[in-house]
Formats: structure tokens, C-alpha cells, sequence
């Protein structure tokens, strides 16, 4: 009974020089652990007298709730302070100014093909894509374009193999797209084409959109009409537009379309060599050849194709007079936009 009250009050003593969780964890195994002094106190239970062992099992019994619990309670508080160190050492100061984060925006010519995009889808027109590894026969051949002709000559192609070429526009899509569908058709094609070909306004790689419309009674009236509103969604409503006779082999006849110059408002000047007007697209009523190629029937069907180049509108919408700082990602050039 001595050594049991004697435990006590050393526990007691020890208790309090405990520091830490370390120091506790210790104390608890000197005390509780499986040759703890508490657990040889219970082993040497059977060698008390019988008329001795109730009074000191309850004594045991309290001694030990005490001596646990106050290591519970202690560990308790050591977790608590730990935590509570913890999340003062990791404290955010939110009241620091934020570090500004810069939002991109699109590229200039993602853009203008947006623009363009949602002039036409807002006539009526859908889009449609194709290949950009396309064979000959719809870059050139579907196209009135055979081996011989001269108007190969004027693409610098890049040939793949012998009948695979990567596309010099996007005029082939017209055909693919015939081949599936039935008219009435009214469709633009925007993508990438390659030409062989690299200086301050030519790129390898450069970007189209193709237009086709087709129907039963489709005029070079309707042509010009539409075109002309594009022109005047795009640019504003006063631009001068014209059309201007030209020879694409895919159409028949074949109108280069023109704006007043909007570098020097129509006066003459270097960038539209003193003519006054920028040519921005080709078009023309899609030669019949064409139509039989795809399998129209050219005396059931008329209709009007039309192309031109993102970048070229990007310059003149933009007045940007070098065409390599769309590739080069410079975003002292980009954020203007
Ligand atoms: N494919 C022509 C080019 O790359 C542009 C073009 C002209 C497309 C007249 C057409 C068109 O659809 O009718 O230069």
C-alpha cells in the first residue's frame, strides 16, 4: 500500500517537469507501458494477502485512472499547442497586395477569323473543313486545274508525293463538300494552306477562308451583293468596294474584289502602289467544269465561290505592314489586341 501511494506521489513530481510530447511519452511508458511500475503493481496483485487485495485493487484501480488520465490530458493539450504552433508558423498574410496575373487574349488573327465567322454564320452560311495533306485531284484537277496548266505555276507547291500535295488554298473543300452534299449550299471553309514561299509578305503557312454558295437561281448579282455587305460588316459601312474582272480556272466569270486603300483613304500611296484600292479577295460563278466534276448538273445549278486570306485582312483591318509578327509571339505586339 506504502508503494502504491509512494507511485503517486512521484508521478505526481515527475508529471511536472514534463516539457514536451517527447518527455510525456516517457513518463507514460515508465508508468503504463508494458513493464510500466502501474503494470508491475497489478502482476504483483496475487501475492497481496487475500483480505488486503480488494482495498488495494481499488486503490490500484484509482491510482491508475488518475495517472492515465492526467497523461491523456496532458498529451491533449501538447497536440493542441503543436497545432496551434503549426498554423501560426504556416499564417498567410492576406492582406499582402496580390501579384497581378496578365489574361491572354486571343491572336489577332483568331480574331478576324471570328469576325469573319460570324458574318457569314449570321447570312445563312455553315462552316466546313477539310484535309490539310490533300490529294491533287481536289487541290488542282477537281479544280480545272490540269498537269499542264499555267495556273500551277503561280502556287509554289509543296509536293508530298506525286498526287499528294499539301493544299495552296482552300478552293478543294468546295469539291469535298459537293461530293456530300445536295444543294441548296452555303458554306465558308476557314483553314491553314502552304505555298513554297517566304519574304516580308509571304509565309510557308498562311490562313484562308473559302466561301461557296449554290442553288437554282444563284447570280453574279448575288455574288457582289453579299460580298459587299461582308466588306462593310468587316471594314465599316462607308468602304469603297470594287470588283474587278480577273481569270481564276475554277470559276467563270472571275472578279477580283477591291477596297478603297484605308491607308491613305483612296489618295494613292505606298501601300496600295498609288492605285487608291487594296485587293482583299478573289471570287467568281463557279465554272461548270467544276460543278460536273463534283457531280452537279451545271443547267440545274448556278452558284458563286469566293477566298481569301485571314492574314492579308488582318493587315489591312489592322494596319500591321509586316506579316511575320503574327508568328513570332511577341507579346509587346500581341497585347495590342
Ligand atoms: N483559291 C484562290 C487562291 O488561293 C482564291 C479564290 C479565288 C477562291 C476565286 C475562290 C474563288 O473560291 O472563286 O488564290
Amino acid at each position: 500500500m506504502d508503494e502504491l501511494l509512494g507511485l503517486k506521489e512521484s508521478f505526481r513530481a515527475e508529471v511536472a517537469s514534463v516539457q514536451n510530447l517527447a518527455d510525456l511519452q516517457n513518463l507514460k511508458n515508465r508508468y503504463s507501458g508494458k513493464k510500466g511500475l502501474l503494470t508491475l503493481q497489478l502482476k504483483s496483485l496475487s501475492s497481496v494477502p487475500p483480505d488486503q487485495r480488494p482495498q488495494y485493487g481499488k486503490t490500484l484501480n484509482e491510482i491508475r485512472e488518475d495517472i492515465e488520465g492526467r497523461i491523456r490530458d496532458l498529451e491533449l493539450s501538447f497536440k493542441e499547442a503543436e497545432k496551434e504552433r503549426r498554423l501560426l508558423a504556416e499564417k498567410i498574410d492576406i492582406s499582402l497586395p496580390g501579384r497581378p496575373s496578365h489574361f491572354g487574349t486571343a491572336h489577332p488573327l483568331t480574331q478576324v477569323l471570328a469576325e469573319i465567322k460570324a458574318i457569314f454564320v449570321s447570312m445563312g452560311f455553315s462552316i466546313e473543313e477539310g484535309p490539310e495533306v490533300e490529294l491533287d485531284h481536289y487541290n488542282f484537277e477537281a479544280l480545272n486545274i490540269p498537269k499542264d496548266h499555267p495556273a500551277r505555276d503561280m502556287q509554289d507547291t509543296f509536293y508530298v508525293s506525286d498526287d499528294v500535295v499539301l493544299r495552296t488554298h482552300t478552293s478543294p473543300v468546295q469539291v469535298r463538300v459537293m461530293e456530300k452534299q445536295k444543294p441548296p449550299l452555303r458554306i465558308i471553309v476557314p483553314g491553314k494552306v502552304y505555298r513554297c514561299d517566304s519574304d516580308v509578305t509571304h509565309t510557308p503557312m498562311f490562313h484562308q477562308v473559302e466561301g461557296l454558295m449554290v442553288d437554282t437561281d444563284v447570280s453574279f448579282s448575288d455574288l457582289k451583293g453579299l460580298l459587299e455587305l461582308f466588306i462593310h460588316n468587316l471594314f465599316g459601312k462607308g468602304t469603297p468596294v470594287r470588283f474587278r474582272p480577273s481569270y481564276f480556272p475554277f470559276t467563270e466569270p472571275s472578279a477580283e474584289v477591291d477596297i478603297g486603300c484605308i491607308f491613305c483613304a483612296g489618295k494613292g500611296c505606298r501601300i496600295c502602289k498609288t492605285t487608291g484600292w487594296l485587293e482583299i479577295l478573289g471570287s467568281g460563278m463557279v465554272n461548270p467544269r467544276v460543278f460536273e466534276m463534283a457531280g452537279y448538273d451545271p443547267e440545274a445549278y448556278s452558284g458563286f465561290a469566293f477566298g481569301m486570306g485571314v492574314e492579308r485582312i488582318t493587315m489591312l483591318k489592322y494596319g500591321i505592314d509586316d506579316l511575320r509578327l503574327f508568328f513570332e509571339n511577341d507579346l509587346r505586339f500581341l497585347r495590342q489586341f
